[in-house]
């Protein structure tokens, strides 16, 4: 007897359908699975055999062979479980299919040994994979229905164990698609850090504004609690709602890791990612024997907040120099090269010195020039060169500190940056691009004209201060957000001169 079932498998964020394939004859008992599977998929055949024999079903006492067909792609994980054993069900007791017609159907699921089946990881991919293959339906664990039924025109079936979907698909009516919900798109969102909340610091309000209004990215230097970190993490606060499109980009990188719940769903907040500077090189990047996406693929279209830069490695933050120009990051290993996509939003937070008062008024320092040099020798002049805003963050005065005058709301800022990005997708609807930020020398030649006296201006500025190349497409494209964000179609020298303030005073 012979019977196919499909399923699929996850490379990156790529879906390839796969055909399991079983095969039982009349010979020695014997279980085997080709295909390249891995070694969860080797295993899964204890798995099916426990989980079938505990729903009180029939498991074969002769010959299996699976077959997980393109041969030449290996397969990794549990998910091939549930088509695994539903095709041995199948072909074994010869059952007729009523409510369904497999071919139309896609099916993954992890089995627990007493046939209940666990959540996996990919769902949102998978469900993406049986609609693009022009599939009916879906049936997958409970947990992940939720995540797969975010995609349209699919019919997503949850399964709680073996014996339900044996049941259903043998005619009985025991489950049933869940509904489609859309309206959760545009709910609104409740920040634990908020711009109202944070007294005086201004201009790092600002600098603020202008990264999220551009996707520009920004480092913060200043003394021991003057507020960097709270700046950083009220960032959130300020930037536009995710669109659908960006949504489902995002929610497919947590899908593939497993971070996916059905409580957090990226509907429409922006992902912010903050790892601890022990943090490995494939842990911030991605990799691993299957590569899977790192932490700046989590921050992807949200934020990569790095505290204390100086403490991170510096061999792990040079791996951050290819991503933060590209918005996308290549990760190789022996069998399979695979590509994750990394566009966010960098913010940075140091302390000028080992001691950490260095700028400030009031505290003395108490390192040595040395010890300075060799603190901030720590980040490397081309990582600082790819940071578009750079700026202090000093003390907040006793006054502002303890006065009752509430600071501007972020969603107030949040609807002027809100303005900006409109612009900005105006300016950008016959391109990929979405932010100035993204800008090549195309656009830049297009949209960043300015007049002679702010070409004056920038040569003076360039000379004096002995700037990069780079540095002056950056402030260009940093007076294209500014103009934007006051609405004014030319950049002006006003907005050059504020964006020629964020460039880092010691290193150029
Ligand atoms: N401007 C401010 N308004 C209100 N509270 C503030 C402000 N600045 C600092 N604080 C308070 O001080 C605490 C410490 O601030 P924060 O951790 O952001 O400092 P930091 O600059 O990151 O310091 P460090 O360099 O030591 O990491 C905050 O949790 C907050 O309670
Ligand atoms: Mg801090």
């Amino acid at each position: 007897m012979f019977l196919k079932i499909l399923s699929a498998g996850i490379t990156g964020l790529d879906t390839t359908l796969v055909e399991v394939e079983s095969d039982i004859s009349r010979s020695l008992s014997n279980f085997i699975i080709v295909g390249l599977p891995d070694m969860a998929i080797q295993e899964s055949k204890e798995r099916v055999r426990s989980a079938i024999k505990n729903s009180g079903l029939q498991f074969p006492t002769t010959r299996i062979a699976i077959n997980l067909a393109p041969a030449d792609l290996k397969k990794e994980g549990p998910s091939y479980d549930l088509p695994i054993a539903i095709s041995i069900l199948i072909t074994e007791n010869n059952y007729k299919i009523n409510n369904v017609n497999l071919e139309e159907s896609l099916f993954v699921g992890e089995l627990a040994l007493d046939g209940n089946l666990r959540p996996i990881r990919g769902a949102i991919l998978f469900a993406h994979a049986a609609k693009t293959a022009g599939l009916k339906q879906i049936f997958l664990p409970e947990e992940n229905a939720d995540e797969a039924n975010l995609i349209d025109d699919l019919l997503v079936f949850p399964v709680k164990n073996l014996t339900t979907l044996i049941k259903y698909l043998t005619g009985d009516n025991c489950l049933s698609p869940l509904p489609k919900k859309t309206a959760e798109f545009c709910s609104p969102q409740i920040y634990d850090y908020v711009f109202e909340h944070i007294k005086g610091q201004e201009n790092a309000k600002r600098a603020l504004e202008i990264a999220a209004a551009g996707g520009h990215n920004i480092l913060m230097s200043g003394p021991p609690g003057a507020g960097k970190t709270l700046l950083a993490k009220s960032l959130l606060s300020i930037l536009p709602e995710l669109s659908a499109e960006e949504s489902l980009e995002v929610m497919r990188i947590y899908s593939v890791v497993g971070l996916l719940k059905s409580s957090n769903l990226f509907l429409s907040r922006r992902p912010f990612r903050f790892p601890h500077h022990t943090t490995s090189g494939v842990a911030l990047i991605g990799g691993g024997t299957y590569p899977k996406p790192g932490e700046i693929s989590l921050a992807h279209r949200g934020v990569l907040f790095l505290d204390e830069l100086p403490e991170f490695p510096r061999q792990v933050l040079e791996n951050l120099r290819q991503p933060l120009e590209d918005g996308t990051v290549v990760v190789s290993r022996a069998a399979t090269s695979v590509q994750f996509p990394a566009k966010f939003i960098f913010i940075a937070a140091k302390n000028p010195c080992p001691c950490g008062f260095a700028t400030d008024t009031i505290k003395k320092c108490v390192c040595t020039t040395t010890q300075i040099i060799k603190y901030n020798k720590r980040i490397s002049g081309p990582l600082l060169d790819r940071i578009d805003l750079h700026i202090e963050v000093p003390r907040v005065e006793f006054d502002k500190l303890s006065t009752n005058q509430i600071s501007e709301k972020s969603i107030e800022v949040k609807n002027r940056v809100q303005k900006a990005r409109n612009i900005q997708t105006e300016r950008f609807k016959n391109t990929k691009i979405i932010t100035n930020h993204e800008m090549n020398h195309d656009h830049i030649k297009l949209h960043c004209s300015i007049d002679t006296e702010t070409i004056n201006l920038l040569r003076s500025a360039m000379n004096q201060f002995n700037l990069s190349a780079r540095s002056y497409f950056k402030i260009l494209k940093l007076a294209r957000t500014i103009a934007d964000l006051s609405s004014s179609p030319n950049i002006l020298i006003n907005h050059v001169a504020e964006a020629l303030q964020y460039r880092p005073k010691m290193i150029q």
